[in-house]
């Protein structure tokens, strides 16, 4: 059930130019609510006239053990600019968990399991990967940047399988967009997870349908109200259109019309 909390920034790390990580606590040791890979959250932008809407982050990780959210953040505009200037102690007032999840697989832990993400995109790969290795599972990751520099926590995913990399200019792993990894061709994958800017979604999910791949997709329409009032973040699927906000964000691709 989504609660509206208050907490508190316990580190900001400046990733590159453009990317943060957030990481945050309760103030008084409360456990963080149950959260599940593909959810988000919502924050409320304190001192920004322009921000008056939350901004919908997905949860980057969960560290259970120091009770701790994550939040990756791309500094596009007004709202993200606020949150990279967060300092330790600052409290933040947060809407969580929202939304649907990714489905786990529950059997056959030999499955071969690829998360492809893009961009910030890759900020919810992170805690799927963490709790499929978590059940058993030994996913591999496959992250596309534009450059080296954009390819961020390397190390973090490195924890729970194998990564794959993709650059457009070729600064880092194989030179050019996910969908053309070797890995794609070297392994047979049951399930492919992926999120990131949409062009490189469509591109997964239609090599996952023409190769009879299971795909879930998680989608970041842009959102202003996030419960399912203003209409703004529909998405057309087979059932017709629906509120990401409420019904997603996490869709399989054979629900959604792009593989027409
Ligand atoms: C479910 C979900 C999960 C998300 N997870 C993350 C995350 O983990 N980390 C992260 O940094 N961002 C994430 N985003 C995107 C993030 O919500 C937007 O970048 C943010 O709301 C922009 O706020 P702003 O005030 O900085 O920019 P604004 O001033 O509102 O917008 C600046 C520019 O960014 C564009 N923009 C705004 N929202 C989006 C969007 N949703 N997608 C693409 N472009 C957008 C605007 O069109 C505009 O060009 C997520 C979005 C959704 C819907
Ligand atoms: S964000 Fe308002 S309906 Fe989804």
């Amino acid at each position: 059930m989504k609660r509206l909390l208050d907490l508190v920034v316990t580190e900001n790390n400046q990733l590159n130019q453009n990317y943060c990580l957030i990481k945050l606590t309760t103030p008084d040791g409360t456990l963080l609510p149950e959260m599940y890979p593909g959810q988000f959250v919502e924050i409320k932008v304190e001192n920004s006239p322009s921000t008056y809407l939350r901004r919908p982050i997905s949860v980057n990780f969960v560290d259970k053990s120091k009770n701790e959210l994550w939040l990756l953040i791309q500094v596009v505009g007004d709202g993200t600019k606020k949150m990279s200037e967060y300092s330790v102690g600052d409290t933040v007032n947060i809407m969580l968990p929202l939304g649907n999840s990714f489905t786990l697989p529950t059997e056959n832990p030999k499955q071969e399991l690829l998360l492809v993400g893009g961009g910030v995109g890759t900020a919810p790969m992170l805690f799927l990967g963490a709790s499929l290795k978590d059940k058993g599972f030994a996913p591999k990751f496959l992250l596309g940047a534009r450059s080296k520099n954009d390819l961020l926590q390397l190390d973090d995913f490195l924890k729970y399988g194998e990564v794959f990399c993709t650059t457009e200019d070729g600064s880092h792993g194989e030179k050019g967009y996910v969908t053309n990894h070797s890995v794609l061709k070297n392994t047979q994958f049951s399930s492919i997870y992926t999120c990131g800017p949409k062009p490189m979604m469509v591109a997964v999910a239609k090599y996952a349908h023409s190769n009879n791949i299971n795909c879930e997709v998680s989608l970041e329409n842009t959102m202003a109200c996030g419960f399912g009032v203003c209409l703004c973040c529909v998405e057309k699927t087979r059932e017709g259109n629906i509120c990401v906000c409420t019904e997603g964000p996490v869709f399989n691709i054979e629900n959604l019309t792009w593989i027409d």
